[in-house]
């Protein structure tokens, strides 16, 4: 059976490489998918994603994570959880779980410290140093959300057939404490069946959450549109509604695959990065950009890659 991976944003290259290795091997998506995510959480260069991530307006980083398996329809999701090392670990471990699948705050802190996960503090110096900056240079009521890259949405298909997702994200950059964006939001930020496809989103959760927009790609590829199709009229159908009801659209980038491997990518952004391997096809990275409802995209040059993270 054919597998493959396919993850939101440059800055997932190296993991989805490792990924890449286990999917190759025989080895499930869910393993090859955390092991992506990890690798990405881990990375200080990373600033929208576990250690090293941009702080909420205290100065704290709080992390949003979650992971879905598309054989079982098992989720596991947290939010705004602080000083644990690898929040994709923890909801994997709460898909176990038959209730209380999706912890915030300090009841996920405690949960992940009885099963024993890593505290760490996830603050680096140069994040410490970004929210200075900003905060000097703006008034608090006059913030917007960073603009630029964020949650590393990962799909996975393995030889099995399974289908699984992940997210994780330190979400918008001086978000209010307690703030919770699309990441760990079922439907929203990802969604997998292993008998369709999967989907992942990464862009402004607030306006993401509208359009329940992972589910909505899944739903679309199950009436048997390919996955580019899928990803672009769910994406251009929300991005119409935002603009035509609000005035106006945040960022959405998705990124699916169905369970032959054929991968989608949509976004009404002019730069947004992604990286897919398959069977077919090394990992690759790529730029995807927006023009009259439309999503195209181009290899990045290998220049673009050593030179950029997002
Ligand atoms: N898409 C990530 C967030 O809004 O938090």
């Amino acid at each position: 059976m054919s597998w493959g991976v396919i993850g939101t944003w440059r800055m997932a290259l190296e993991g989805i490489m490792e990924a890449e290795k286990l999917l190759k091997d025989g080895k499930s998506s869910l393993d090859a998918i955390e092991v992506a995510v990890k690798m990405v959480e881990d990375c200080p260069e990373y600033r929208s994603v576990g250690y090293g991530g941009l702080p909420n307006r205290d100065c704290e980083i709080e992390l949003d994570a979650a992971f879905m398996d598309g054989d079982t329809f098992s989720i596991g999701a947290v939010g705004s959880i602080k000083d644990f090392k690898n929040p994709i670990s923890i909801a994997r471990k709460l898909m176990d779980e038959r209730y209380n699948i999706f912890l915030v705050g300090q009841g996920a802190e405690r949960y992940a410290h009885t099963m024993g996960f890593q505290r760490t503090n996830m603050l680096t110096d140069y994040s410490k140093e970004e929210w200075k900056k900003k905060k000097s240079e703006i008034k608090l009521d006059k913030l917007k959300a960073y603009d630029g890259h964020d949650t590393v949405g990962i799909v996975g298909l393995d030889r099995n057939g399974k289908m699984a997702v992940a997210t994780s994200t330190s979400g918008l950059f001086m978000k209010r404490s307690g703030r919770i964006g699309d990441s760990p939001l079922s439907g929203s930020g990802f969604y997998a069946d292993s008998e369709i496809g999967a989907a992942s989103a990464t862009g402004v959760g607030e306006d993401i959450m509208k359009g329940c927009i992972s589910y909505e790609i899944v739903r679309l590829m199950e009436e048997g549109l390919h996955p580019q199709e899928a990803a672009e009229k769910a994406v251009n159908k929300l991005n119409q509604k935002l603009i035509s009801k609000r005035g106006e659209a945040k960022d959405i980038s998705v990124v699916c695959m169905n369970n032959k491997g054929e991968w989608g990518v949509a976004t009404n952004i002019n730069k947004f990065s992604f990286v897919v391997a398959t069977e077919a096809e090394e990992p690759t990275v790529y730029i995807a950009s927006f023009s009259d409802g439309k999503t195209t995209y181009v290899k990045a040059t290998q220049e673009w890659i050593d030179t950029h993270t997002e």
